[in-house]
């Protein structure tokens, strides 16, 4: 009966969330919203006010050989025009405080307004934990304020590299926040990948592990999730995405708290991530 498949199918769907105008995240039912804690990852409704058809031609613009954008030089291993040999993605990644001198001023602004729904996002995690608010800005260290480090990146896949798009991974850090216009994110649940269709007019949130970390012993735990990117073909429309990435500063701790506020634990971000870095190297 279509009914029924059909009845099926919504259950089954990645649950949607909104910024609601009291700038709180918000889910439609109570349902969706303990689904898209257990699973690491939702979608959320764009909201209005972003231009996010601005920023989509800026990545798109990348595309050419001769854009200027991939002469961005590189700091460290993480930002500037980065081409990775361990799969197809090819980006300008730049942190917040890079934005301004190389991102036109209203990538620099879409940024910052990205950096307000990391907050929100982050805020409703931490809200939802338990974990007493006065707390909020050492756990993340200083994010949920407006500090900690944000990567802002404008991403597409080679396709001249038959790799993985992506290898299955969870993200280090806080939220992700991705716009992707094709195919070809999957995530695991219950130990098996599934594909996380485009919903148009909305971005793809996943849960990171720092923000794992923070809450595992608060009344409620987030999940990083397991996700990956298949791979990409000469034949497919050229996969870009925007990522945002909320992260604690590399310099950083992160603190564990329960409910009561009590310290239940403590890393620097900088063995954690090495710790989460060589798991990875295990995985693969
Ligand atoms: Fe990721």
């Amino acid at each position: 009966m279509s009914w029924n498949r059909q009845a099926v199918s919504q259950d089954e769907h990645f649950p949607v969330a909104v910024i609601a105008s009291d700038r709180r995240l918000t889910f439609s039912t109570a349902k969706d919203f303990d689904r898209a804690w257990e699973l690491g990852i939702f979608y959320l409704k764009v909201p209005e006010h972003l231009d996010l058809e601005s920023a989509r031609q800026f990545g798109s613009e990348l595309l050419a050989l001769d854009s200027p954008y991939r002469s961005i030089q590189q700091y460290g291993a993480l930002e500037g025009f980065i081409a990775l040999k361990n799969n197809q993605q090819t980006k300008v990644a730049l942190r917040r405080q890079h934005w301004d001198q190389h991102y036109p001023a209203e990538i620099s602004e879409f940024g910052r307004q990205l950096d307000r729904i990391g907050i929100a996002i982050l805020r409703e995690v931490f809200s939802q934990s338990g974990i007493p608010e006065p707390l909020w800005d050492d756990a993340s260290g200083g994010y949920s304020s407006g500090e900690g480090t944000a990567f802002l990146n404008f991403v597409h896949y080679d396709t001249r590299n038959p790799d993985f798009g992506l290898h299955p991974h969870t993200d280090y850090g806080f939220v992700t926040i991705l716009d992707a216009t094709t195919p070809g994110l999957q995530v695991e649940v219950n130990g098996r990948f599934e594909d996380v269709p485009v919903l148009p007019g909305h971005f793809v949130i996943n849960f990171g592990e720092a923000l794992h970390f923070i809450t595992a012993h608060s009344e409620r735990a987030v999940g990083a999730v397991v996700h990956r990117v298949l791979s990409q073909q000469s034949a497919d429309p050229i996969r870009q995405s925007i990522v945002y990435f909320a992260n604690p500063d590399l310099d950083g701790r992160l603190w564990q708290y329960d409910a009561k506020g009590d310290v239940k634990g403590s890393s620097s971000v900088q063995d954690f991530f090495a710790i989460l870095e060589k798991n990875l190297t295990q995985y693969r």
